[in-house]
């Protein structure tokens, strides 16, 4: 077993991805600097990395890197060092674990932590870490359990919490063979990463682990029950920050409630704001108004009389007066005219405007 180090460990956190499924949102936003509660998915999962000891995190960039280096710098404001390995050319999951690879200072045997950067998860991380290091596995995979698992990586594991095969958005029902899914964040044995081939656009999921698994490696799954939710469709991203501001979902700086009112953000005396909605800073929600179950991002405005119900207002975006705007996505300064009402679905570009 490896000693616990005096120095912190390192994680790795992957945040290169397109985002495409939550579009129009993430044609200005990465997806992991999407605020959840008000405040990025990343920095939620770096406060989370921290409490568990994690000192240094490598960020594995690629889509819309600057986004990430004007809000987080060196990580001196969030009490880590952060380190950008940028990829030119999206390299996939695994490419990426390889590239952030080279700014690692761990040791051979060390464990090094890796996320996918849009997970919202409870997981205790030093008990991975701690399952990881007491079963000498050359990798431990977090898992959770979901009722519909075709989304993700099917992961099965033996009796002893080995695992025994990996498939990643199974195809057909005959390979739904388990409703254990791997939960994208994985303790690997720093040399492990080595296996991974460099410069070369790899899939963790689809690739690395099958190749580990195949040469005889111990791979580790542990099955855990606490809250767990991937943010990358818009319907999951509104869910999970309505679960933070209601306390459902960990991560929350404030005592759970209805809404969670951002800096110069106004809400009429007579309007309702529920369900865990976010309102943005410098957001105006007017007289009448009903938002339920909601994020507002920054400078949205919702007018007198509308019912805005589980949808992702965008930057500067107007909700006119006695709109009713129902599992929506608007993009960033979009404009909806007054008495529209916004098909259950549908997703509006940035700058759009929608008129009766
Ligand atoms: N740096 C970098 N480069 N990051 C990437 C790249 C890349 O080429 N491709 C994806 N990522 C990042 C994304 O930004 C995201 O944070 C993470 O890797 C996972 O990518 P997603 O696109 O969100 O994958 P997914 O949700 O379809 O599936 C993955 O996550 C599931 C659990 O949330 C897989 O790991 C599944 O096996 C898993 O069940
Ligand atoms: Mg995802």
């Amino acid at each position: 077993m490896v000693p616990v180090k005096s120095v912190g460990r390192e994680a790795i956190l992957l945040v290169g991805g397109e985002g495409t499924r939550l579009r129009p949102l993430t044609l200005t936003t990465p997806k992991p600097m999407l605020p959840v509660a008000g405040v990025p998915i990343t920095v939620h999962q770096i406060k989370r990395a921290k409490a568990a000891g994690i000192t240094r995190i490598i960020l594995g960039t690629s889509y819309r890197s600057d986004v990430f280096a004007d809000h987080l710098g060196n990580g001196a404001a969030l009490g880590v060092d952060i380190v950008y390995a940028h990829e030119e050319q999206p390299l996939g999951t695994g490419g990426a674990i390889r590239n952030a690879a080279q700014f690692l200072r761990s040791g051979p045997s060390e464990p090094v932590v890796v996320f996918n950067g849009d997970v919202l998860s409870g997981v205790d991380i030093d008990m991975l870490i701690e399952r990881h290091l007491a079963a000498d596995a050359a990798v431990s995979l977090h898992l959770t359990r979901v009722d519909d698992p075709r989304r993700y990586g099917l992961v099965p594991t033996n009796s002893e919490d080995l695992v025994t095969d990996f498939r990643e958005k199974p195809q057909t029902e005959q390979e739904i063979i388990t409703d254990q899914i791997n939960a994208g964040c994985y303790v690997f044995r720093r040399d492990v990463v080595n296996v991974i081939p460099a410069d070369t656009v790899v899939s963790v999921e689809r690739e690395t682990f099958p190749f580990l698994l195949q040469s005889g490696a111990r791979v580790l799954g542990v099955v855990d029950g606490s809250y767990w939710l991937d943010l990358g469709t818009p319907w999951d991203y509104v869910r999970g920050s309505c679960d933070v501001v209601t306390g459902i979902a960990p991560g929350s700086d404030h005592a759970p409630a209805e809404c969670l009112v951002l800096a110069r953000a106004s809400v009429a005396e007579d309007a309702v704001v529920d369900g865990g909605t976010t309102v943005g800073e410098s957001a105006i929600v007017e007289a009448g108004a009903r938002i339920h179950s909601s994020v507002l991002l920054s400078g949205a405005i919702v007018e007198a009389g509308a019912h805005v119900t589980a949808s992702a207002i965008g930057r500067r975006a107007r909700i006119g007066a006695g709109c009713v705007v129902t599992g929506a996505v608007i993009g960033d300064d979009a404009v909806i005219d007054d008495g529209v009402v916004v098909v259950d679905g549908s997703r509006i570009d940035p700058g759009q405007r929608l008129s009766i």
